[in-house]
């Protein structure tokens, strides 16, 4: 790949974006080699981690290419059809978002399910200022995520988030020293790892689902109550002897704080451990 660096391991793919002549704009190379990846985690799900090389997740789609686009590519939804496919994978995604996300390189994080900030990362989109619009999903994907006014904000009068106002308004779940990042993503996927992968599966789906139904959850809780994974995990619990999912803690009938200081916004791994906060 000449644009990624990708990293496949047993349960995760870990992508970086990596054209940093060019900030890591995204551009047709990238287009293409993220369907690629798309391609390869439709074959065989797994979660995915989505950051960018040298500081700067990227700086938004490729301006010289964008300058020479004309209608017939807009309707192509180049951009949009990418990050679609990116939202639509089967497993959790999350974007590890160091330095500037701006223009489609925001509209690809917003299009990961979970985002983790350094102090350094600027959320943006100017696109306006350049003559075209956010149309790769910002204009609706921002509005889901942050509410209309925050979202307006943003795309009309070209106001940007920093970490603070990222976390602050749950753009991103928190914020971490840059040199910490891909460690705590990876702690974090390690924690959705450890969750049923059909139930990660059909949970996503169904909170995805446009307008939501009670039938829609009833069909998936049914197809998850078959399964011998549930099975399992239920009999694990009552026998009181493992972890029930990458969000319990400590003792069993104690309600989860939220986790510990050390760890930050997140409870702990296996039941009555404490969270190392790196990969197992
Ligand atoms: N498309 C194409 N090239 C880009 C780019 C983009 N979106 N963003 C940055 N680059 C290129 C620059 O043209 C420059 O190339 P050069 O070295 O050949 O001149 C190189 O990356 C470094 O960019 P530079 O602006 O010098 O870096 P910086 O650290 O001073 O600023 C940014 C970083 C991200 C603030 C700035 O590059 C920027 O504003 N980029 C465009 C953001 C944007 O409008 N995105 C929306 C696009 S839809």
């Amino acid at each position: 790949m000449d644009t990624l660096t990708v990293e496949e391991l047993d349960d995760r793919m870990v992508v970086t974006l990596r054209r940093p002549e060019a900030r890591n704009a995204i551009n047709a190379a990238m287009v293409r080699e993220l369907h690629d990846v798309c391609a390869r985690l439709e074959d065989d799900p797994k979660l995915l981690l989505l950051a960018g090389a040298d500081g700067t997740f990227a700086a938004g789609a490729d301006i010289a290419e964008l300058r020479e686009r004309g209608r017939d590519q807009a309707l192509r939804g180049i951009n949009s059809r990418l990050f679609d496919r990116i939202a639509r994978l089967p497993l959790p995604t999350l974007a590890a978002v160091d330095g500037y996300a701006l223009g489609g390189g925001a509209e690809l994080a917003y299009a990961c399910d979970l985002r983790l900030a350094s102090p350094s990362a600027v959320f943006g989109n100017p696109e306006p200022g350049l003559g075209i619009l956010a149309a790769a999903g910002a204009c609706w994907r921002l509005r889901d995520l942050l509410g209309a006014s925050v979202a307006k904000q943003v795309l009309l009068a070209g106001r940007r988030l920093d970490a603070d106002d990222a976390v602050r308004l749950g753009l991103v779940a928190e914020v971490v020293p840059a040199g910490e990042l891909i460690k705590r993503a990876h702690a974090l996927l390690d924690r959705m790892a450890k969750s049923g992968p059909l139930a990660l599966r059909l949970t996503k789906l169904v909170a995805d689902a446009p307008g939501g139904h009670p039938v829609t959850d009833d069909l998936a809780q049914a197809i998850l109550f078959e399964s011998d994974d549930k099975r399992a995990r239920m009999d694990a619990f009552l026998a009181g002897s493992a972890a029930t999912g990458a969000w319990s803690s400590g003792r069993r009938g104690e309600p989860d704080t939220g986790g510990s200081a050390a760890t930050g916004a997140w409870s702990s791994g296996r039941r009555g451990e404490p969270d190392t906060g790196g990969r197992s």
